[in-house]
């Protein structure tokens, strides 16, 4: 069982990055393997449409964004973790998202997506909806928890101090560990559900 874990909070020590240590004792003691991706202070470029992964399968920026391509490939979910920026995800996640996703061929379906997104005080609902448009446009069940994944805090570490969202964390790692199990459980019960040749419908006569 493998995981691909984002940080896109650029703060070492800060909310994002506690958060995602709390999971990842849960991973850990669970027998998941984890690979983590700390982007937050990265330069990722966004998407410039050239399409040239269309014809190489990878992204001509030759970033953060083609090693975790392959990691993303292998594994059976991925968690992203963002601090909350303007009420929306780190500009620097969206970008290593829109070209990761938009970038690789390989079949996500199937493989779990969940997020956690840290705000002082507002916006985590909106950034985790743009976090989730990733997964639900690639038949990837999102993971949910016993409360929607927001946490508080401000000051590097004060998250800590959120225990109802800390708990909403580990919960929501348990809740990963289980369905990634179960999904593979069930592809080899069942296998995966048929799929239809694409239809692409433009709107355009
Ligand atoms: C550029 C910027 C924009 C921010 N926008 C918001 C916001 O819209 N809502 C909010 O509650 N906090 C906002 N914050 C505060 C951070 O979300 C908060 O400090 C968070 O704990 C940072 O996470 P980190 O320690 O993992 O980097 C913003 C911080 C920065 C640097």
């Amino acid at each position: 069982m493998k995981l691909m874990m984002v940080n896109a909070s650029p703060r070492n020590e800060g909310n994002t990055s506690r958060i995602l240590e709390e999971m990842k004792k849960i991973f850990e003691e669970e027998g998941v393997e984890v690979v983590s991706f700390d982007i937050g202070k990265d330069g990722i470029r966004s998407c410039i449409a050239c399409n040239s992964c269309h014809k190489s399968g990878k992204c001509v920026f030759d970033d953060a964004v083609n090693k975790a391509a392959p990691v993303f490939e292998e594994a059976d979910g991925i968690l992203v973790g963002t601090p909350v920026y303007y009420a929306g995800a780190n500009p620097t996640l969206m970008a290593f998202l829109t070209r990761l996703f938009y970038s690789t061929r390989f079949p996500k379906r199937f493989k779990v997506g969940a997020a956690v997104a840290v705000a002082r005080r507002s916006g985590v609902m909106t950034t985790l909806d743009e976090i989730y448009k990733f997964f639900t446009i690639a038949e990837m069940p999102v993971v949910s928890s016993r409360y929607w994944n927001g946490m508080h805090g401000s000051r590097p570490g004060e998250v800590l101090e959120d225990l109802e969202g800390m708990q909403v964390a580990r919960t929501l790692a348990r809740n990963m560990v289980f369905l990634m199990k179960s999904i593979r459980l069930g592809k080899e019960t069942y296998g995966l559900p048929e799929k239809e040749e694409s239809v692409g419908t433009n709107f355009i006569r």
